[in-house]
């Protein structure tokens, strides 16, 4: 089954009209994507677009026979890295697997995820941990030069070559990085540690399809031949130009025309805890993608019932700035059943029999209708199951949507300048060479 777009808590806030009269700008950003490709602004970065049937099949096999190592000879992995580098991965296995994954997994590696800040406590808790235990590391970056993944890397192959020697150790490292340049490209060249690539075409925010996420989405035991398969069926169908019959592009409309009416915060919503970094990886798809030259949605996210009870309140009767995005699984991974309690001190025994997945599906209904009576526009994503070909089709889905709305908004959706600002500042404050007098003149202004 197909995912599909439910428009039914859209009725007063966006018309089909004003949808339909959005469709040049759409067929113009479909045309960026396709027969304009040329005059688009991030041509170059388009390689997501095809990438479900397009991608290198003999890395995919080594993808898997690596994978197999490391549940072999592993009883944890760390995977460095982060941004587009780490999200997507987290998000693929906690959304198929577990959010307690470390918890639950049984046959496969725990898996700890670094380099995504810059905490000594974090690094230092989890060095602790791989002491006692076998471990592998997959150390992702596409430039090879980012800092936090560097720093933990350093760390986590000091550690292996400690505990294996080098050459035992170098086998327990994989490098994801760029096919040709960079200081990790340059490192794994020279300790011949295995190696897979970022494709030129595909910026870090949309490559969780490609090695950065798969292999350790595979590692975790995900099976990455469903979660393509999803990404291809949603490619195809949502290559149709037409946007009435396309529910991704209706989707990019019906954000912008509310961006244009006023709303500046796309809320990402679900009701399942698991899918709590699905979420992250959306706010880092369409927050690098369209929060430029001034412009754009900003992205939250909340966890409902949970969120309920904190930024419920909110949404309900705050100012008047969002609108919600939700992902409604049709099914549960699992169901419980409520007994029957002969006390009943609870009152609850009028759900007996009830499974709590009726209790929750009643919980998003309440929440969309008073939210909207509240003045909070709902856009509704219905998926059937959290597995992994519905996975697949709802990452296709969204980065088709990101890049479309992106060129709907006016901005390049596959650059993110932004986010060098805050690295020069930090390069010169932590005394890297060539910044001396950036440094300077911060520490003037910090005082
Ligand atoms: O989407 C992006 O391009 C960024 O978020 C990057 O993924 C992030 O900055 C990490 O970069 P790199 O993979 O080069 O270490």
């Amino acid at each position: 089954m197909a995912l599909r777009l439910n428009c039914k808590y859209l009725e007063g806030f966006v018309s089909e009209n004003e949808v339909k009269e959005l469709a040049p700008e759409i067929a113009a950003a479909h045309g960026f994507l396709y027969e304009n490709r040329e005059q688009a602004v991030g041509n170059g970065y388009h390689g997501w677009l095809t990438l479900p049937e397009d991608y290198d099949k003999t890395e995919f096999g080594r993808i898997k026979a690596a994978a197999r190592k490391v549940i072999s000879d592993s009883q944890a992995l760390v995977v460095i890295g982060i941004g587009g580098s780490y999200l997507g991965a987290r998000a693929a296995i906690e959304f198929v697997k577990s959010k307690n994954y470390n918890l639950t997994a049984k046959d496969t590696p725990k898996i700890f995820f670094l380099g995504n800040s810059l905490s000594p406590t974090e690094i230092t808790e989890i060095a602790d941990y791989c002491r006692g235990c076998d471990f592998s590391v997959n150390v992702i970056s596409k430039s090879g030069t980012t800092t936090e993944p560097a720093v933990a890397f350093r760390v986590f192959r000091k550690l292996l070559e400690e505990k294996y020697g080098k050459a035992e150790a170098a086998k327990r490292i994989y490098v994801t990085t760029d096919k040709a340049k960079g200081t990790l490209k340059a490192l794994a060249d020279r300790e011949g540690y295995e190696e897979f690539v970022v494709p030129d075409n595909v910026g870090g925010r949309y490559s969780v399809l490609t090695a950065v996420g798969l292999l350790p989405i595979a590692c975790a035991g995900v099976d990455i031949d469903a979660l393509m398969a999803g990404a291809a069926d949603a490619m195809r169908q949502y290559a149709v130009p037409s946007l009435e019959e396309n529910d991704c592009y209706k989707y990019a409309a019906i954000r912008n025309i509310l961006y244009r009416k006023g709303k500046s915060i796309e809320l990402a919503v679900c009701y399942e805890p698991d899918y709590t970094m699905m979420n992250e990886w959306f706010k880092q798809l369409f927050g690098e993608s369209e929060g430029k030259d001034g412009k754009g949605l900003f992205p939250a996210s909340v966890i409902y019932s949970t969120d309920l009870h904190s930024l419920g309140q909110y949404v309900q009767e705050g100012r008047r700035l969002m609108f919600e995005t939700v992902v409604d699984f049709r099914t549960p991974k699992r169901d419980l059943i409520i007994e029957e309690d002969p006390d009943n001190a609870d009152g609850l025994n009028f759900l007996t029999g009830r499974g709590m997945a009726f209790i929750n599906k009643r919980a998003f209904e309440g929440t969309a209708l008073a939210h909207t009576d509240g003045g909070v526009p709902n856009i509704v994503i219905e998926a059937d199951a959290m597995d992994e070909y519905d996975l697949g089709r709802l990452i296709y889905f969204f980065e088709k949507a990101c890049a479309i709305s992106g060129y709907v908004l006016g901005v390049n959706p596959f650059n993110q300048p932004g986010v060098e600002s805050y690295k020069k500042n930090m390069f010169a404050l932590i005394g890297k060479p060539g910044y001396e007098e950036l440094a300077d003149e911060l520490k003037k202004r910090l005082g």
